[in-house]
C-alpha cells in the first residue's frame, strides 16, 4: 500500500470517528429507504447465481453512447456486458439496444437507459432555480411528473435529477442546476423533484428513475470555480449540504450520484464515509449509487488511487456501484479480486443494488417503450401548458417603481431590446439537451402572440454578449481584436436600439447571460451583465422614457445601478420553451408575479458567499462597518420578491408557548391582500435557537405556504412547525439532536419578516 493511500485511509477513518453520531452507530437498526420486497430479492439472488464475472461487471457498467463505437457497443451488449447507456434519446436506438439486451444477451437482462432530464426533455420547463423560486413543491412535482412523460415514452428509465446540492456562491454556474442556499426549501424541493419523476413508488407507468446528485459537498466549491474542492466543516456539512440529499432519499430516490469533487481531502466518490457510512449506514438508502462522468478514473488525476485498478477498487469499495463512462471497472476489477484490491462481496453488493433497482422499475416484464407513445407525448398541448405555467409561477419582481409592471395592451409602441430578445436556444436554458430551438417560444414571439398587430414591436439586439468585455477581449484574444469595421457596426446597432427607445411609448430590455454562461463548467468571475449590456441599459433609461428590465439568467447578477434606476425589474430566469409567453403574461398582468428568492442576492461579487442563515456574530446588525468600500448588506434578501398585489402580514400567533421536543407547533397569521388585484404571497416562518451546544444560524426557515389570495382577500394561514425539524447536528456533541431551549420565532413574506414572537422547547 503506497504512502498516499494510507495517508487517505487515515484520513477517511479520521473523519468517519469525529463526524460518528449515535445514529451511525445505531446502523443496523436504520429502515431501509426503499420497501424491502421479498419476490424482488428472490430474483435478483437466483439470477445472480447465473451471472459470470463479465455479467456481473458489465451490470457495473454505465457507457456515454455516441454512435461512434457503435459496433463495439453492440456486441458488448449481446453479451451482457452493458448494464446501462446514457445520452441516447432517440426511441428507435433505445429499443434496438434493449433488444439485444433481452432478445440475445445469455441471461436477458434489461438496460436501464439513462438521460440528463433536469428541466424538461423535448418540451423544456424553466432551469431548477426558478422552479424552486415558485415555493410551490406541488407545482415542481406535477412539472418534473410531465418530464418524465415525456422521457419515459421514448425508453428512457432514468434521470440524472434532481441536483441537491446547497449553492451559496453565485459564481459557480451549476448554481442555477439546484434549488439555492438554504437546506430547508432545498429539502422540500429535492422531495418534490423525486416524487414526480418516480411517483409514489419506483416502476410506476409514465416515470423515469431519480438520482440524487452530486452527493457531496459539489456546490461549495473553493472561488465557486467548477470541480474545484470543497471544503466543509463537519458542522455546515450535516447541517446545511447533507439535508436535501437526505430528503430526496427518504422520497425514496432509487439512485444517488457520487460527485466529481476532493471533499475534505477525500474525492467523494473513493469516500466510503460519504457513500456507506452516511448513506447506506445512517439513511438506510438501499438503491445504487453512480458516479459521475470518469469520476472513477480520475481518482487517480485526484491524487487519491494510484493507477486506474487502484481507482475501480477503492470507489467500488466506498460504495460506487456503477461507473459513468470511465471503464475502469470492466477493464480491471477481475484482476481487483485476484489480487486483494477488492472483494466478490463488494462487486456482488454493486451488481444486487443495481438489479434490485431494474426489478423495482419493471424492466425484465416491461422492456420496452410503447411504441404508440414515441411521438405523441411529445411536445402535446399539455405539456406546453405545464411548462407556461411554471415559467409563470417561476419568475420573480425584484422591483417596480410607480407600478410601471404590469404594462398595458392599449399602449401604441414598446421597444424590445436585447441580444436575446429572439433567441430560441437561450430562453431554454442549459441543461435542456434534448430540447430544440425550434420548439421554444422567444420573448419576441411571446409579445407578438399576446398584442397581434395592434401594438408596434420595435425590435433590436443593441449589443451582444462576449465572452468577456471588450477590452479585456481585446487583450486576451489579439487575433480576434475588434477591426474599425466591427466596431462600427456595433455603435450603429448601439444607436439603433437607444434610437427605438426614443421613440417608443415604453422600452423592454431583456438582458442577463447566455444560456451557456451557467450550467457544467460555466462559472463566473464576475457577476456583471455581460458585454455591454450595462451600458445599453444606462443609456435606454438617460432617455427618459419608462424602462423594464426583463432578466434572463441562471444566477444572480450584478445589477446594483439597475435597482436603483431602473423602475422595473423581472427575474424571469431561462424559464423554457414556453419562456417568451410567460414573459409577456408577466409584462401584461395576466400573470401576476409571486416567485422569491431561493438565493440571497448581493450587491456585488465581493460579497459572496452571503447567505442569511449566518450565525450572529459581534456587532451583528452592523451592515456599514465591515466592509471598508460598501455595504454588507446584500441587494435583495432570501426570500424577497414582489406582486402586482400588495399583501401584509398579521397577528403572529402560536398554539403553544412551550412545546416538547417531539411535538408540533401551529404557527398562525393573517394575511392580507390591500391591493384590487388577485395575486399569490408566501408566507415564511423562521427560526432562532437562543443559546445551546453550539451557536445556530441568526434565522433558519422551517415552514411555508405559497398563498393564493383575491382582490381584498384575508386568510389565516396555519403552518406547522415541527420541533423535530429543530434539530440540528451539534459540532460539540458529534450528534444530531434537538436541544431543549429558547427561541425565537419570525412570521412573514421574506427572511426580513419582523413579526416576531418566542417560545421554549421542553424535554
Ligand atoms: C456530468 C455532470 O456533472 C452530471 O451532473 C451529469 O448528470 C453527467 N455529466 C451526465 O451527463
Amino acid at each position: 500500500m503506497g504512502m498516499r493511500r494510507v495517508m487517505a485511509t487515515v484520513s477517511v477513518c479520521l473523519v468517519a470517528v469525529l463526524a460518528a453520531s449515535p445514529a451511525q452507530q445505531r446502523a443496523a437498526a436504520v429502515a431501509p429507504s426503499l420497501p424491502n420486497d421479498p419476490a424482488a430479492t428472490k430474483f435478483v439472488d437466483d439470477l445472480m447465481k447465473k451471472m459470470t464475472m463479465e455479467e456481473r461487471l458489465g451490470q457495473m457498467e454505465q457507457i456515454a453512447w455516441s454512435g461512434r463505437e457503435r459496433q463495439a457497443n453492440e456486441g458488448h451488449v449481446r453479451k451482457g456486458e452493458v448494464g446501462s447507456f446514457l445520452n441516447i434519446t432517440d426511441a428507435a436506438t433505445i429499443a434496438r439496444l434493449q433488444h439485444f439486451a433481452v432478445d440475445e444477451s445469455r441471461l436477458h437482462i434489461p438496460i436501464i437507459f439513462g438521460f440528463d432530464v433536469i428541466h424538461g426533455f423535448r418540451t423544456i420547463y424553466p432551469i431548477p432555480l426558478a422552479m424552486a423560486s415558485s415555493w410551490d413543491p406541488a407545482m415542481v412535482t406535477a412539472s418534473q411528473a410531465m418530464a418524465a412523460k415525456e422521457a419515459s415514452s421514448v425508453g428512457i428509465n432514468w434521470t440524472f435529477a434532481p441536483m441537491a446540492d446547497i449553492a451559496r456562491d453565485p459564481r459557480w454556474g451549476r448554481i442555477m442546476e439546484g434549488a439555492g442556499e438554504d437546506p430547508f426549501l432545498g429539502a422540500a424541493i429535492a422531495a418534490a423533484q423525486v416524487k414526480g419523476f418516480q411517483g409514489d413508488k419506483i416502476g410506476e407507468a409514465g416515470r423515469i428513475l431519480a438520482c440524487a446528485k452530486h452527493f457531496a459537498g459539489y456546490g461549495a466549491a473553493d472561488g465557486g470555480r467548477d470541480y474545484d474542492s470543497s471544503n466543509i466543516s463537519d458542522e455546515q456539512l450535516w447541517n446545511v449540504y447533507l439535508p436535501p440529499f437526505h430528503a430526496a432519499v427518504q422520497a425514496g430516490a432509487g439512485s444517488v450520484m457520487s460527485a466529481y469533487e476532493d471533499l475534505n481531502g477525500v474525492p467523494a466518490t473513493g469516500n466510503k464515509w460519504l457513500l456507506h457510512d452516511v448513506l447506506r449506514s445512517t439513511w438506510g438508502f438501499n438503491g445504487f449509487v453512480v458516479s459521475d462522468w470518469d469520476a472513477v478514473k480520475n481518482l487517480q488525476t485526484h491524487g487519491l488511487a494510484a493507477s486506474p485498478e487502484d481507482a475501480a477498487a477503492r470507489a467500488a469499495t466506498a460504495g460506487v456501484d456503477m461507473e459513468m463512462t470511465s471503464h475502469t471497472y470492466r477493464d480491471t476489477l477481475a484482476a481487483g479480486l485476484k489480487d486483494g484490491s477488492i472483494t466478490m462481496a463488494a462487486i456482488d453488493t454493486a451488481v444486487r443494488d443495481i438489479l434490485m433497482i431494474k426489478y423495482r422499475l419493471g424492466l425484465f416484464d416491461h422492456p420496452y417503450a410503447d411504441p404508440a407513445h414515441y411521438t405523441s407525448e411529445i411536445l402535446t398541448p399539455e405539456q406546453h401548458a405545464a411548462a407556461r405555467l411554471a415559467a409563470n409561477r417561476s419568475a420573480i419582481l425584484l422591483r417596480n417603481e410607480g407600478g410601471l409592471l404590469p404594462l398595458k395592451k392599449t399602449i401604441g409602441s414598446i421597444a424590445l431590446i436585447g441580444p436575446m430578445v429572439d433567441s430560441a436556444s437561450d430562453i431554454m436554458g442549459s441543461w435542456s439537451l434534448a430540447g430544440l430551438p425550434q420548439d421554444s417560444v422567444t420573448v419576441l414571439q411571446g409579445l407578438k402572440n399576446k398584442l397581434g398587430p395592434s401594438v408596434t414591436i420595435n425590435y433590436t439586439k443593441g449589443v451582444t454578449i462576449d465572452r468577456k468585455q471588450p477590452s479585456i477581449f481585446d487583450e486576451q484574444f489579439p487575433d480576434q481584436k475588434m477591426t474599425l469595421e466591427t466596431k462600427q457596426v456595433r455603435d450603429a446597432e448601439f444607436t439603433k436600439a437607444i434610437d427605438m427607445v426614443k421613440r417608443s411609448d415604453v422600452a423592454v430590455l431583456v438582458l442577463g447571460e447566455a444560456h451557456n454562461m451557467s450550467g457544467e463548467r460555466a462559472s463566473r468571475e464576475t457577476l456583471n451583465l455581460p458585454g455591454e449590456q450595462e451600458q445599453l441599459l444606462e443609456a435606454a433609461v438617460a432617455t427618459g422614457k419608462p424602462v423594464a428590465l426583463v432578466l434572463l439568467n441562471g444566477r444572480p447578477l450584478d445589477i446594483l445601478w439597475a435597482s436603483q434606476h431602473v423602475p422595473a425589474i423581472l427575474e424571469a430566469w431561462y424559464p423554457g420553451s414556453e419562456g417568451g409567453n410567460a414573459v409577456a403574461d408577466l409584462l401584461f398582468g395576466d400573470a401576476n408575479p409571486g416567485g422569491k428568492l431561493t438565493v440571497t442576492w448581493p450587491r456585488t461579487v465581493g460579497q459572496v458567499p452571503t447567505y442569511y442563515a449566518q450565525n450572529l456574530t459581534q456587532i451583528p446588525d452592523d451592515m456599514t462597518g465591515r466592509y471598508w468600500d460598501g455595504l454588507s448588506s446584500p441587494l435583495y434578501v432570501f426570500g424577497y420578491g414582489l406582486s402586482y398585489s400588495t399583501f401584509t402580514v398579521d397577528d403572529l400567533k402560536t398554539d403553544a408557548a412551550s412545546v416538547k421536543t417531539t411535538g408540533t407547533i401551529q404557527v398562525s397569521v393573517d394575511l392580507h391582500n390591500t391591493s384590487g388585484v388577485t395575486g399569490d404571497d408566501v408566507v415564511q416562518i423562521y427560526t432562532h435557537q437562543q443559546a445551546g451546544s453550539a451557536s445556530r444560524p441568526r434565522r433558519e426557515l422551517k415552514g411555508f405556504q405559497r398563498v393564493h389570495l383575491n382582490a381584498g382577500e384575508t386568510r389565516t394561514v396555519t403552518i406547522p412547525l415541527k420541533v423535530s425539524d429543530l434539530g440540528f447536528w451539534s459540532p460539540a456533541n458529534h450528534s444530531w439532536a434537538v436541544e431543549p431551549g429558547t427561541f425565537d420565532l419570525w412570521a412573514g413574506d421574506s427572511s426580513a419578516a419582523t413579526l416576531h414572537a418566542g417560545f421554549t422547547v421542553t424535554r
